[in-house]
């Protein structure tokens, strides 16, 4: 066997140790105790093993643009949008491309392999598609990057939405997205639905919507999501970002719209960070945290992941591409603290978030893409908890980032001189 990369000794999600052996840009063995010769060699003892981050939420064409032209003082969604309504008009295809390069770069440190980001087509000139997919061409040797056209100003209420989504569709972008409760009336959102899921049907291409992003327990767009999908028969297809109204509705409601979401097949993201900071900020006490119903959509089976949402920018001033701080955050406010919830939150930042994003030979088997990162931690939860130190994260077959374990001198009578980050 002709390998150009053996990994040896490390520590498999299901708890096996093993070594890899990767040829070209591909797996093809993953066994322990390999005796085999490769170019390159290397042995990461008791440190997980684990299938790139999957980022299925993110907005690539604002991000890493925090305080251009000022910071959001209220930290409300409304003035998040407006804010970027700002920025916009100042916005160049190079500045956006700079800013997007820059965080894939970050992305890729933290073993982050794959995002799927809306992109704004409410501006006539489709500056940040243009931008955006140069960027997703240059990258797409280590970073799968899908686009989604996102009418954040409103499909039917922004002028020129309709005909600046379909023309962003024809350029070639991926997904089709939308923004219901941003229209101007719930009538006016739930015919943007139906008309967003028709377009995405003829065209073959799944839908991923900004839905019900509010604390209204009368935002209902999801509904009539799940109603179109089964309607036009995209079953698997489309996801609804976001949910939280449903944090805010009749018990008695969600009962049967629970159902009916599992019965469409349609896939939830929750944006944790975002979503904790946003919602509930017209409340006084208490508060709701305005997150949707994680566990509960999880026990109808609906598939569910967990998105980053934002970084550095009109909607969110803090951030790092990290992907554990996004499952850390999602474990506290949905409080999914039980050994078995962690690790199902582990999954939803993994290889759940690669099924909502269709990614093919995605995941750690012989024959798929050989695109993982080595973690500085025993297993899953660990990793979460010490938001853990990324050694190496290799993407089709190659090295794109390496990072020596930290270890850190204390000074202190009668103890040891250096210790491990806290470590199991
Ligand atoms: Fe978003």
């Amino acid at each position: 066997m002709n390998l150009d990369l053996l990994i040896k000794g490390v520590t498999l999600p299901s708890g096996a140790t093993t070594d890899i052996a990767i040829s070209g840009s591909r797996i093809v063995a993953i066994e322990p105790n390999m005796k085999a010769e490769a170019a390159q060699t290397f042995s990461f003892e008791g440190c997980l093993l684990s299938p790139p981050f999957v980022d299925p939420h993110f907005h690539m064409d604002a991000t890493l643009s925090q305080g251009i032209p000022r910071v959001n003082q209220s930290g409300t969604l409304l003035e998040g949008i407006e804010l970027w309504g700002e920025l916009k008009e100042i916005l160049t295809p190079e500045a956006v491309k700079q800013r997007a390069l820059q965080y894939c770069d970050w992305a890729v440190s933290m073993g982050l392999l794959a995002i799927r980001t809306h992109v704004d087509v409410c501006d006539d000139r489709l500056l940040a598609v243009e931008a955006l997919k140069e960027v997703q061409k240059e990258i797409s040797p280590y970073l799968d990057l899908q686009l989604v056209a996102f009418p954040q100003d409103g499909f039917y209420r922004s002028r020129n939405a309709r005909k600046n989504t379909l023309r962003a569709l024809d350029l070639g972008v991926d997904v089709v997205g939308g923004i219901p409760h941003f229209e101007r009336t719930m009538e006016e959102g739930l015919r943007s639905v139906t008309e967003l899921c028709r377009i995405a049907a003829e065209r073959g291409l799944p839908v991923d919507m900004h839905c019900d992003e509010t604390d209204d327990p009368n935002s209902r767009h999801i509904e009539q999501l799940a109603f179109e999908t089964i309607n036009l028969g995209l079953e698997g297809r489309v996801t609804g970002s976001h949910l939280t109204s449903m944090h805010s509705m009749d018990n008695y409601y969600v009962s049967k719209l629970l159902p009916l979401i599992a019965e469409a097949e349609v896939s939830v993201i929750s944006n944790p960070l975002i979503n904790i900071v946003i919602q509930g900020r017209h409340d006084n006490y208490p508060k709701r945290r305005g997150l949707t119903r994680v566990p509960e959509m999880l026990d109808y089976g609906i598939r569910v992941g967990w998105g980053q949402d934002c970084v550095l920018d009109p909607w969110y001033s803090l951030g790092t591409a990290d992907m554990l701080d996004v499952a850390f955050m999602g474990i506290h406010v949905a409080q999914m603290t039980s050994q078995a919830d962690m690790l199902k939150c582990y999954e939803m930042i993994t290889t759940e978030n690669a099924k909502i994003m269709e990614l093919e030979n995605y995941g750690l088997l012989p024959g798929n893409k050989a695109s993982f990162v080595i973690l500085d931690a025993a297993d899953q939860v660990e990793a979460i908890r010490l938001r853990a130190d990324r050694l190496m994260v290799v993407s089709n077959g190659k090295i794109v980032a390496k990072r020596e374990k930290k270890v850190t001198e204390l000074n202190l009578p009668n103890r040891p001189e250096t210790v491990e980050r806290k470590r199991s």
